[in-house]
């Protein structure tokens, strides 16, 4: 499938609002591919495809990563909406033919991070929160980072703002949040000796 086809597929199962996000990913994943030196291609790709398991309910989620066999701790089983990554992460393979495990991972991880981010995996995770039509109090000065700062200064801050914001909320705290947060201060810790 070219990336035409994806889009037109993709456009006809996600609700408009939802459809122009990942559009939105997509350039702005693009964007960061460039500045960071990865392959566009990729980028672009995985940030259409992110949300494409977005259109399930918390139940159908359930239903569709029971199915396959995915795995998944306590805060996804309180909180099914996080399923869409690892859902939409099989769903590329077996509806939109992609065959490339970089891009599956980017959109495994998109939602929560994880440990050992790829660099891919940080742009799909960051361009996700920026993207040109997302809007929030914060997102100014992260797209500012985004055209500044190192890629893992500006994931870390992308980090900070996840965690600020469901703690504010007084939500879960997803513990692959915490342990990419963490991966960062440590290798930090360790060039700094
Ligand atoms: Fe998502
Ligand atoms: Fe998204």
């Amino acid at each position: 499938m070219d990336y035409k086809q994806m889009r037109e597929q993709l456009k006809s199962r996600l609700k408009p609002s939802r459809f122009l996000h990942s559009e939105g990913v997509a350039e702005t994943a693009a964007f960061l591919g460039e500045r960071f030196h990865l392959d566009i291609e990729q980028c672009r790709v995985a940030g259409l495809l992110h949300d494409c398991a977005r259109q399930y309910s918390d139940k159908q989620l359930q239903a569709e990563a029971d199915r396959r066999g995915i795995s998944y701790g306590e805060v996804d089983k309180a909180k099914p909406l996080l399923l869409h990554a690892y859902v939409g992460a099989s769903l590329v393979m077996e509806d939109y033919g992609v065959t490339d495990q970089a891009i599956c991972q980017a959109i495994f991880r998109h939602t929560v991070g994880g440990a050992g981010m790829t660099e891919l995996d940080k742009v799909i995770y960051f361009a996700d929160m920026i993207e040109p039509n997302r809007d929030y109090p914060q997102v100014e000065e992260l797209r500012r980072l985004s055209r500044l700062a190192s890629l893992d200064e500006m994931f870390f801050a992308g980090l900070v703002q996840s965690l600020n914001f469901v703690i504010k909320k007084g939500s879960l705290v997803h513990p692959d949040t915490v342990t990419a947060y963490n991966e960062i201060l440590l290798k930090r810790a360790e060039l700094n000796g």
